[in-house]
């Protein structure tokens, strides 16, 4: 048995930036994320056993490989404000929300708890370099990287999700049940969504380099089976439809704005004497019908724009920070030739074909051709390394840095 001094963080790769879709994939247990999709994703669960490599190539000769973020690191995380963490204690089930005090969170030794860490990837490498290998799933679809540390007996009980997740297992053991039962009915009086009655079909333990995959509404119990045990969620969102057009409505709203024709006032010569003065007047049902199909307001292209901005707003919790000495556009575009730049770990960018948005805001709006490019590039590519930009003190590209949205690589 390896000491357990000699265990060493696992430092995951950043993915390719083209990902080969249709080649075998460790990850996914020797399919390629072409067949992953077709067969599991929001269809089935899936067991990978070795999802990740490293550990068990690790363990051959003779090493030991644990999480890329000690519990200490982990524990020290849950007592910043910017950081949504929660502790849950089972045997009674209780929940706290963080920021929490090293003192708050049992040490590692204690039974029946756990701590969880959303939106980990924008605090640490690692966690955002193994999102990066999630990257044929598209961004608009991802939520976070969560990482859970529990004592023994650890857990959130049996509950179920509405979201796909990935379960990577990357400190200790964790055993897991799942099933696809039909009554998803939940406990009362509880302080967390635990499912009245839970029978486990399925029931795996999983060691460090496992993963579970699990689509949407599959009833699962994770009991951590060592102290320190680690999970790593990779989780994804969905919008309903309520909030999509919701949101893709007030921001068209909003374009109106930007119309100033549509300031001018309704008028009726034509108006006829009514003997139903209560009715809405026709022709202002006419009249309005006509501009709504001008301005295109009843097609899909005119909703896309807000719904991209929308889903590329950061999460609540995120702070940007610009920087401490700013350099000067010119300066900007010269280190552009020679360092990269790359959306802070909290920006999040999205594209609707050649338009891209970033925190919610349209970047290639009123934008010159290199500005629009460059977007382009950062928001497929992730980062951005060019000698021919010439941002100017306007330029959407030189704002974001500004705001700290946007960094060079350090
Ligand atoms: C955990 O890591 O303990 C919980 C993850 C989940 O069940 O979604
Ligand atoms: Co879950």
């Amino acid at each position: 048995m390896t000491p357990f001094y000699l265990s060493k963080p696992y430092e995951p790769p950043q993915a390719p930036q083209n990902l080969p879709l249709n080649e075998p994939w460790a990850l996914f247990g020797g399919i390629s994320p072409d067949s992953f999709m077709k067969q599991y994703w929001h269809k089935k669960p899936l067991l990978i056993r070795g999802a990740i490599p490293a550990f068990a190539l690790a363990t051959q000769n003779g090493e030991c490989l644990d999480s890329p973020i000690s519990a200490d690191e982990l524990v020290k995380l849950a007592s910043k404000d910017n950081i949504e963490s929660r502790l849950i204690k089972a045997k009674p089930w209780s929940f706290d929300a963080g920021p929490f005090s090293k003192k708050a969170i049992p040490s590692l030794g204690k039974s029946n708890w756990t701590l969880l860490l959303q939106g980990m990837e924008a605090h640490h490498q690692a966690a955002a370099k193994i999102l990066s290998w999630f990257r044929f799933i598209p961004d608009a679809r991802l939520d976070d990287l969560m990482i859970s540390l529990a004592g023994i007996g650890g857990g959130v009980g049996p509950h179920f999700d509405s979201y796909d997740v990935f379960l990577i297992q990357m400190s200790g053991r964790r055993q897991w049940q799942i099933s696809k039962q039909k009554d998803l009915s939940l406990s009362p009086n509880l302080p967390l969504k635990i499912l009245q009655r839970f029978k486990a079909e399925h029931e795996w333990v999983l060691e460090p380099g496992d993963m579970l995959y699990l689509p949407p509404h599959i009833a699962h119990y994770g009991i951590a089976l060592d102290p320190g045990c680690q999970t790593w969620s990779v989780g994804f969102r969905s919008p309903s439809f309520k909030e999509l057009l919701q949101e893709g409505l007030w921001r068209l709203a909003e374009s109106l704005e930007e119309i100033p024709e549509l300031e001018r006032k309704f008028s009726d010569p034509l108006q006829k004497a009514t003997a139903n003065a209560e009715q809405l007047p026709e022709e202002l049902v006419k009249q309005l019908t006509l501009k709504l199909h001008e301005l295109k307001l009843n097609q899909i292209d005119r909703f896309l724009p807000g719904i991209t901005a929308y889903l590329s707003e950061p999460k609540q919790q995120a702070l940007f920070d610009g920087p401490i000495k700013p350099l000067n556009p010119s300066r900007f575009n010269k280190q552009l030739g020679s360092k990269k730049l790359l959306p802070s770990p909290q920006t999040r960018i999205l594209s609707l074909g050649n338009e891209v948005f970033c925190n919610g805001e349209n970047m290639s709006k009123d934008q010159a051709k290199d500005i629009t490019q460059a977007w382009r590039t950062l928001s497929s590519q992730k980062g951005l390394l060019s000698q021919k930009i010439q941002a100017t003190a306007q330029s959407s590209l030189y704002v974001a840095y500004l705001a700290g949205w946007l960094v060079f690589e350090t």
